[in-house]
């Protein structure tokens, strides 16, 4: 069906103390894809980022990453194993300069040890981060902001993406912008998890979506079928 998996969530339980908010939730990334997590406020979607990125561990389920269980592994850990997770709301340190900022992200001593071949391709990726580099990151606008954050995160050589709402609180056209560029790095064969309440634009840009709601999968499937869906059109965009 498709390549060999870079992550599989399986059959997962999640939830914060006695409750239970995920149910039995499934989802799987090929190498090069980029699949979009939609669904409205409360569904459950950053949870199930949490539980990706170590965060939280699952009840239930198994969580595979390249080829190895990872659940119940920590954050640094699935860091080191190659996961990087850009954080709603961006999380950059505003008065710091961008070039600085994105230094933090080779924070490991591999990424950081070809820093400046990694800095190479990000200016390449987002021009305007080189133009940029000197500037304080907060004095940025939004989408460019969010371009330092991805960037940032791609600081690490990961060998996969996650993100998590990145079109937040942006204008309609910095939304575009954002995904755009989100569409460029998937281009240079990174596999991407992109989670977002904003179901038209991912379904634009991905490859596969999975939508969630109140915590259980009612959907999946390639994000062109999806658009085309009487549930989703009546649902999610307005149709
Ligand atoms: N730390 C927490 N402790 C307790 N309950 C939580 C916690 N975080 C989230 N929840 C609950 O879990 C459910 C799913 O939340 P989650 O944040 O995963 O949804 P979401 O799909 O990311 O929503 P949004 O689009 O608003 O970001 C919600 O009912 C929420 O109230
Ligand atoms: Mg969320």
């Amino acid at each position: 069906m498709m390549s060999q998996p870079i992550l599989t969530v399986a059959h997962v339980d999640l939830g914060y103390g006695s409750l239970k908010v995920v149910f039995d939730f499934s989802l799987q990334v090929a190498e090069g894809e980029l699949v979009g997590l939609v669904g409205g406020n409360g569904s459950g979607k950053s949870t199930v980022l949490r539980a990706i990125s170590g965060m939280i561990r699952p009840w239930s389920g198994q969580i595979l990453f390249d080829g190895k269980e990872v659940s119940g592994a920590k954050p640094h850990q699935m860091a080191m194993r190659g996961l990087a997770h850009v954080p709603m709301g961006r999380q950059l340190f505003p008065n710091m300069s961008v070039h600085e900022n994105l230094m933090l992200g080779a924070y490991l001593p591999e990424a950081r040890a070809r820093r400046e071949e990694s800095l190479a391709q990000v200016h390449e990726l987002f021009p305007d981060l080189a133009k940029y580099a000197r500037s304080p990151a907060g004095e940025l606008s939004g989408g460019q902001q969010q371009m330092v954050a991805i960037a940032r995160a791609l600081m690490l050589r990961p060998k996969m993406l996650i993100m998590d709402e990145p079109s937040l609180g942006l204008s309609p056209i910095l939304v575009k912008e954002v995904m755009a560029s989100i569409r460029r790095v998937s281009q240079t064969g990174l596999p991407i998890l992109l989670v977002e309440q904003n179901v038209k634009q991912v379904l634009a840009v991905s490859d596969r979506a999975y939508v969630l709601e109140n915590g259980k999968q009612v959907l999946d499937g390639p994000s062109r079928d999806l658009e085309g869906d009487p549930m989703i059109k009546k649902a999610y965009l307005g149709l």
